[in-house]
């Protein structure tokens, strides 16, 4: 058996592949492949680990359809044909739960260095630019008893609103598809609608996935409704908000700041004018980038690879439904 990785795997992960006698070959190169290059790698493989932005569309399935499985090492998986996976019959799983904390960790320290100007002041220290002391120069905003605003209040917007409420007794309010009981009686969070969340919060925070209805619903009309005092935090995808439209709002100063760790292209150009404001923050995307998350991401894309190989169930399968028309044996 044989399995492909698009990226040098973590070593828990990794080992737990090899221990069980299966041939494990990790892509090293640092370019992405590009599809035609990843189906060839995929043409004699039984299982793929996906790890980085290739698009695993319908023509990936339609040529990949020998596949017993496809492990993501992400919790995301708006790079994946769901539908084209089922329909070829191709198992697809993700890695949940073990990121949710590092990510809720990201948020917050992107919510902070915005609340205070950090990266900017850092790199004005780097230009030889400290400011003259003034009581009124480098002021920010304090965090304590805002309203948190949380744009999808799922496992990771969960963890970070607890981490608000413990850390700054912030109010905490959000907008989802579903309520979320149990944050409502644990963190007495509220559910509002969305033009609500946006006027009322003072830090508004995406944990949400992207689908084609969160796609740029943050935009020139929302970002509008926010207060001028607010902070906006994306750690989920870059395309839920437009970002020419987040630049103009922050020129506007129609909202105080925002602290990204996802962008709409990645990697980003440094050209971006993003990088350069005084009232951003920005980071490569590393929500889920801990020693020990990637450690726990890549055993659960081991686990979900190995199961797949063993004709077993994934344990994380995204596409469940592909299991109702799998032959009991794939070979
Ligand atoms: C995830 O797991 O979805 C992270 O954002 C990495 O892509």
């Amino acid at each position: 058996m044989k399995v492909f990785a698009t990226r040098i795997l973590p070593s828990e992960g990794r080992q737990l592949i090899r221990k069980s006698g299966i041939e494990l070959i990790e892509y090293s190169k640092k370019v992405e492949l590009s599809q035609e290059d990843l189906i060839r790698y995929c043409s004699d493989a039984d299982a793929l680990v996906s790890s980085g932005p290739n698009k695993l569309n319908e023509a990936f399935f339609r040529q990949c359809p020998h596949l017993k499985g496809v492990s993501l090492l992400s919790v995301g998986y708006d790079n994946v044909d769901t539908i084209a996976a089922t329909n070829y019959g191709v198992p697809v799983g993700n890695t949940p739960g073990v990121l949710d904390n590092a990510t809720a960790d990201t948020a917050f320290l992107l919510m902070l260095a915005v609340a205070r100007n950090a990266f900017y002041m850092h790199r004005s220290i780097l230009e030889g630019k400290w400011e003259f002391s003034e009581p009124t120069a480098n002021l920010g905003i304090e965090l304590n008893g805002k309203k948190l605003g949380v744009f999808g209040l799922g496992r990771i917007g969960m963890n970070f609103a607890r981490k608000c409420k413990s850390a700054f007794n912030m109010d905490i309010y959000y907008h989802n598809r579903t309520r979320n009981i149990k944050a409502e009686e644990e963190l007495g969070a509220k559910s509002v609608p969305f033009d609500q969340l946006l006027s009322h919060c003072d830090i508004i925070s995406v944990h949400a996935s992207l689908t084609p209805e969160t796609t740029s619903v943050f935009n020139k009309e929302t970002f509008k409704k926010m207060k001028p005092s607010s902070i906006f935090i994306n750690t989920a995808r870059g395309k839920i908000h437009n970002e020419k439209d987040l630049i103009d709002a922050l020129k506007e100063k129609k909202i105080f700041g925002a602290g990204l760790d996802v962008m709409s292209e990645e990697p980003c150009s440094p050209d971006n004018p993003l990088l350069r404001m005084p009232n951003v923050c920005v980071l490569p995307h590393i929500g889920s980038a801990t020693i020990e998350t990637r450690n726990a991401m890549s055993v659960l894309a081991a686990q979900n690879v190995l199961a797949a190989l063993n004709n077993q169930k994934m344990p994380h399968v995204i596409n469940p439904e592909v299991y109702k028309s799998l032959p009991p044996q794939k070979n």
